[in-house]
């Protein structure tokens, strides 16, 4: 029986993955955790915890008899840039803590199996940008993905020199409806759905052709989890996985969205955030995840366009029947 602790429940990846968690484990078996009050995570749990205090983090995974942690919290890459130091401390010492202390663990004969994201953000200008392979030219340029990739080398760190069971996937702009986008660059491709369902025309802080990798939550979810239940003998990549769901400009995005809604109409005015997507892969190799723990991308951009239409369309009438 697993013992489940998601800190950064109440963001958008940790909100949904509880309920995916609890299903698969017993929500008596998912404690959910974030720094403020719950907001929608439905486990059964509740802890409030900052990810910087180890102290309290050691308490709860000794008390609760933690056997996996997903590690969610940090700042993106848009938010990061507005505060570097915060983001970086947040992002590097929060990992240490919850290294160490499945290090400790590990030593003490309780194993923990971690779970920590990294993005395509850990990718920079001189990366190959189609078809970015597992391995190659890493030199991003937003705290952000600077943050990530050093995340990266202290997963492989810690799994080769004390064996802590660590695995990780490289998260492209993943796109859901059911809580609001926390402060990256791919998230124009979140927002376009609400303009688009509240009948506003949308003005894109990309341009028309900026491809980026993207994959929507029901994929990214089964991705997490599906790393996390495979053998550990089949994990050989320490580091974190590419992991690709489907590629798509805005004016593609755009036209897709327009399929459905003849009406929705695009204007583009790039702002800073140009600058983060132009050092970003458009599409990702991931050959290695494929072969090593069966990943399999299953949404394609109709799909993720009905379905999204769909469903920010309740929340749209919703809220305007509660205004
Ligand atoms: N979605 C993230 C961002 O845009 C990338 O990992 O910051």
């Amino acid at each position: 029986m697993e013992r489940i602790l998601v800190i950064g429940a109440n963001g958008q990846i940790g909100s949904e993955l509880v309920d995916a968690l609890a299903e698969q484990h017993g929500a008596e078996n998912v404690i959910a955790a974030d720094i403020g009050p719950r907001s929608l995570a439905g486990a059964r749990c509740y802890e409030t915890i900052d990810v910087l205090d180890s102290k309290r983090l050691t308490t709860i995974v000794a008390a609760q008899g933690i056997t996996q942690v997903y590690h969610l919290a940090a700042l993106l890459s848009v938010t990061g840039e507005q505060d570097p130091l915060r983001a970086w401390t947040l992002n590097m010492n929060g990992l240490l803590n919850i290294l160490e202390i499945a290090r400790e663990r590990k030593a003490a004969g309780k194993p923990l199996r971690v779970f920590w994201p990294s993005s395509i953000a850990v990718f920079g200008p001189h990366t190959p940008a189609v078809d970015t392979p597992q391995l190659t030219v890493m030199d991003p340029s937003t705290i952000y993905g600077i943050s990530k990739l050093a995340g990266e080398r202290l997963c492989e760190y810690y799994f080769s020199k004390y064996g802590v069971d660590v695995r990780s996937i490289r998260y492209p702009g993943i796109i859901s409806y059911k809580s609001p986008p926390g402060g990256g660059t791919t998230d124009y491709a979140i927002s376009i759905f609400h303009a688009a369902c509240s009948g506003a025309s949308y003005s894109c802080f990309l341009g028309p052709d900026s491809t980026l990798p993207m994959i929507y939550m029901p994929d990214a979810l089964r991705a997490t989890m599906e790393l996390m239940a495979a053998p550990a003998e089949q994990i050989r990549v320490r580091s974190s996985y590419n992991v690709a769901g489907l590629s798509f400009s805005p004016r593609e995005l755009a036209a897709a969205i327009q399929k459905q809604r003849p009406s929705f109409r695009i204007d583009y005015r790039p702002d800073h955030r140009q600058a983060i997507a132009d050092s970003w892969p458009q599409s990702l190799d991931d050959a290695a995840a494929r072969a090593d723990w069966g990943w399999n991308p299953q949404v394609g951009l109709a799909d993720l366009v009905e379905d999204m239409l769909l469903h920010v369309s309740k929340v749209t009438r919703l809220h305007s029947q509660a205004a």
